[in-house]
């Protein structure tokens, strides 16, 4: 059996109402942390024109093409392997999209990550990111704080970040905040460009 994440299936639908907003033009995206690859396989298809490149983990790969490997979409690329604080593809990507990764990442990895990915971005390349962030430090619902609490029992490294904090890494890098849309079950897109 394909591995599968129910939270994928609940919200690609809304995620796929703000990227339609901000993918506007050709180019190739990458996503980072694609997990189980529902986000990648049913949203690909729908923006035809974008170069569409899965990554994770190196030992999560495996069980990523089992699902892309089927029948893709024509512009959705072979996933890569991509952890965050290891070598980068070179890009430049137009793109470069994440779902529900900055709260697993430590917030030294964050940090890379957007250093990283901002020195791929292209000009006016755009980065998305979708999951729960905190606003001056505090939690946007009870879920949301149960939701850090249980993250850090599992790893102290491991949390929900600040929005502010998030934008002051992508200011140190050039880009400025576009887009903070609410999503169901407390979650946000952060647009950066
Ligand atoms: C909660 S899952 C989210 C998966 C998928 N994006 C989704 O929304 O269903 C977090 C993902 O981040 C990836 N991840 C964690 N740390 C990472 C790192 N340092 N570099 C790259 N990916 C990482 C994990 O392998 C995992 O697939």
């Amino acid at each position: 059996m394909l591995p599968f994440s129910q939270a994928a299936e609940n919200n690609k639908g809304p995620i796929l109402q703000v990227l339609q907003e901000y993918l506007t033009r050709p180019g190739n995206l990458l996503e980072i942390g694609a997990g189980t690859g529902q986000h990648a396989q049913w949203l690909a298809p729908q923006f035809p024109e974008i170069g569409w490149t899965p990554s994770e983990q190196p030992e999560n790969l495996q069980a990523l093409n089992q699902r892309l490997g089927g029948e893709p979409a024509a512009n959705l690329r072979p996933a890569i392997p991509l952890r965050v604080q290891d070598a980068w593809p070179l890009g430049p990507f137009e793109y470069i999209f994440t779902a529900n990764t900055f709260h697993i990442m430590s917030a030294e990895q964050v940090a890379l990550c957007i250093e990283q990915a901002c020195q791929r971005l292209t000009g006016q390349g755009r980065f998305l990111v979708y999951g729960p962030f905190h606003y001056q430090g505090r939690p946007t619902s009870d879920s949301n704080r149960q939701f850090d609490e249980s993250l850090k029992a599992r790893d102290p490294a491991m949390g929900i970040r600040d929005q502010e904090w998030v934008v002051a890494r992508f200011a140190e890098h050039r880009r400025a905040l576009l887009g903070d849309h609410a999503m169901p079950a407390n979650n946000r897109v952060l647009v950066f460009a």
